[in-house]
């Protein structure tokens, strides 16, 4: 294991005492200890206050802070607060500050506002990574560096359009290359030097933030835009690899979050840690697709839940009490899915600025008189019985779910075929359904291996990229399933259309011809009837023939009733399946569950509306977690017998477990010898 001093689920979070008068801190330190918390995430944003100015250093408080918690016996995740760049620092180097979408050059102010091209920045901020490291390299608390915190945003600065230049000429070699994948015969947009490109925004190609005029120069901006800011935390990381090869390095990162390809960021971190906020609409299904996001874009290594708020955010529009329960059901979802630790943001609530309402274990009260300080007691002593059981332990899936960052944002910056379009909602249609039926899947991207899966779902496939699909007919011929649906196969990883028909290069292992795409207006649908039962189809109906695939479904209404919209291609020892348009929850439902069915893949136990249920497995044994997301009890029948790591109580083989509302159990199964 990558981070192989931890004893137990890591249990803590932010801890910003540099925001309170020191008299408190010992009581913090009382409070913390008191709710079985171990792991303190130190030093997110200081970086004004370690370098007041140009010349100077002041490593003092933190020095203290590092001491009181060390003393205290508090493991440390230690942060290199290069997250937001101090004030002095942008009047005195403007090139730190960003140049927004629009065009505006910022002031200071704010976080995550650095420029990731800016010199400046990546020089100042890889040496405060080195001092820190050098300073603190023998506190052997240390569990893990954080660098910088949720990297994000874009910049259209000067010195980001002379760096993009020098990634394109890297990549494309020529302009005539150039000129090619971005097609800019298109409007007589011909580059005769390279000094001619411009960054592509509201300034030049766009017309709004996501509709571009040349999706080629925007997907590489993306790409661009990722890999710069990727930079700056490389930078860091390789300084404090240097100094302390031994302790793990992350950054936190956001799950669903669009503009990083995060697939590409995880292999330059140890170990994947993200911040779950969802937002109050979320379903039980969409945080635990973005927990298995996270798990799969490092190959299903386990990673550390590093933020969630024990009660109430501060920036939505409505900020919602997580109700009684809820906080400890979603800490142990976490873990369900891959997670080795549980922690907040924040650890005390802070007196001012915009998190002053942002919940936290520790209330304006400042006592443990809370109901969130009670919750996150509890939840902490339960953590502290469980141990090191459940630490590393991985999941095994059966199921494949594609997803990629080029194609979400390729799929969503075209023009057409409908606004409507949106990738992540796509997949969630279909991973819903997994999740419902209690079956485990892994989230995979272009370059992950498909040799353990049966089945591989991969809707909106719209970018194929070169050889993917020479992947997914090796897959198909060697025995695997297929899925995928409408507006698939239509571009190359240059946004460029594979000609001969759509769905390009896919055409041969699904066995159709997609003629047309008919984008319905919000409202609108057609139908078609599934094994005896109607669907609704919605959303973008594909027109299509079958040159070999088995016909399904077929519309129903509208100049194109009786045309396929469900089909099935065998090829080689497998099938590919082609859904030609967005249907509903049931139909979903219905049609993975026959298909998981007839593969034999098993659920991990019988379905059950409200239940989630995941298993993990390690050297120590095999985990089953149950968790009721609904409002009353659920009686599940368990299949195995084995014993709760929370209650320590026993189960035998087909037994019932009486699951209270929000009620968690994790049976450590038995195994027959
Ligand atoms: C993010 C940040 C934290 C804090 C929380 C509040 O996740 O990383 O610093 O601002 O949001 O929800
Ligand atoms: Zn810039």
């Amino acid at each position: 294991m990558i981070y192989n001093k931890i004893k137990k689920i890591l249990y803590g979070g932010d801890y910003n005492p540099e925001q309170w008068p020191k008299e408190i801190w010992k009581e913090d330190m009382r409070l913390l200890k008191e709710a079985h918390i171990d792991t303190l995430t130190l030093n997110v944003f200081s970086w004004a206050a370690l370098q007041p100015s140009e010349e100077e250093y002041d490593f003092s408080r933190l020095d203290e802070i590092m001491d009181m918690v060390k003393e205290n016996g508090f493991q440390v995740c230690l942060a290199t607060s290069t997250g937001a760049h101090p004030a002095w620092m942008a009047k005195k180097y403007p090139d730190i500050l960003r140049r927004d979408f629009n065009g505006m050059k910022r002031k200071f102010g704010g976080r995550h506002n650095s420029c990731p091209n800016s010199p400046t920045y990546r020089k100042y901020s890889l040496r405060l990574a080195q001092k820190l490291a050098r300073r603190y390299k023998d506190y052997d608390n240390i569990i893990a560096w954080h660098i910088s915190n949720e990297y994000g945003g874009e910049c259209y600065c000067e010195n980001c359009e002379k760096a993009f230049r020098v990634w394109l000429k890297k990549k494309y070699k020529t302009l005539e290359e150039l000129n090619r994948v971005w097609n800019t015969a298109f409007w007589g947009h011909t580059f005769y030097d390279w000094e001619e490109i411009v960054l592509p925004n509201l300034l030049s190609e766009h017309f709004e933030e996501n509709r571009s005029q040349f999706q080629g120069i925007t997907l590489d901006y993306k790409r661009f835009n990722s890999e710069s800011i990727l930079e700056c935390c490389r930078l860091e990381y390789e300084a404090i690899k240097k100094i302390t090869p031994h302790i793990p390095i992350t950054t936190n990162l956001m799950g669903f979050y669009k503009g990083l390809d995060y697939k590409m960021w995880a292999k330059y971190l140890d170990v994947v840690s993200w911040d779950n906020y969802p937002a109050n609409e979320d379903s039980p299904a969409m945080i635990a697709m973005s927990h298995d996001l996270m798990r799969g874009i490092k190959g299903g290594q386990p990673f550390l839940l590093m933020e969630q708020t024990p009660s109430v955010t501060n920036w939505l529009p409505y900020n919602a009490l997580k109700r009684p329960g809820v906080m400890r059901l979603w800490s142990y979802q976490a873990v369900a899915h891959g997670a080795d630790a549980v922690m907040f943001f924040q650890m005390r609530r802070t007196v001012g600025a915009c998190e002053k309402l942002h919940g936290a274990v520790i209330d304006h009260v400042g006592t443990n008189q809370t109901r969130v300080y009670r919750e996150v007691q509890a939840l902490g002593a339960e953590l502290e019985k469980i141990g090191q059981e459940t630490l590393g332990a991985v999941t095994e899936a059966k199921v494949a779910l594609y997803f990629d960052w080029d194609n979400w944002w390729a799929a969503e910056c075209s023009a057409g075929p409908s606004c409507e379009l949106k990738y992540k909602e796509e997949v969630l249609n279909y991973y819903e359904a997994f999740h419902s039926l209690n079956i485990p899947v892994d989230i995979v991207g272009p370059e992950d291996d498909l040799g353990s899966y049966k089945v591989l779902a991969a809707p909106l496939l719209y970018m194929t990229k070169t050889g993917y699909d020479e992947k997914i007919r090796k897959f198909t011929q060697n025995g695997g399933i297929f899925i995928t649906t409408f507006f698939s196969g239509i571009v190359d990883e240059h946004d460029l259309v594979i000609l001969g028909g759509y769905p390009g290069r896919l055409r041969d292992i699904l066995g159709i011809w997609v003629e047309e795409e008919d984008a319905l207006p919000s409202g609108t649908e057609n139908s078609f009837v599934y094994r005896g039962t109607r669907y609704p189809a919605r959303l973008i109906c594909d027109l299509l023939h079958s040159e070999g695939a088995e016909v399904l479904s077929t519309y129903e209404s509208d100049f194109y009733a009786g045309m396929p919209a469900v089909t099935v291609n065998h090829f080689g020892k497998g099938r590919g399946y082609y859904v030609a348009a967005r249907s509903g929850k049931a139909f979903y439902r219905k049609f993975l569950g026959d298909i998981c069915e007839e593969a034999g893949i098993q659920p991990v136990i019988l379905p059950q509306e409200g239940l989630e249920a995941a298993e993990r497995k390690n050297e120590n044994g095999r985990f089953l977690f149950l968790l009721n997301h609904g409002n009353r009890e659920l009686e599940v029948k368990v299949r195995e017998g084995g014993k709760d790591l929370i209650s320590g109580e026993a189960y035998s083989p087909g037994g019932r477990i009486f699951l209270e509302a929000k009620g968690v159990r994790i049976l450590k199964i038995e195994e027959k010898i």
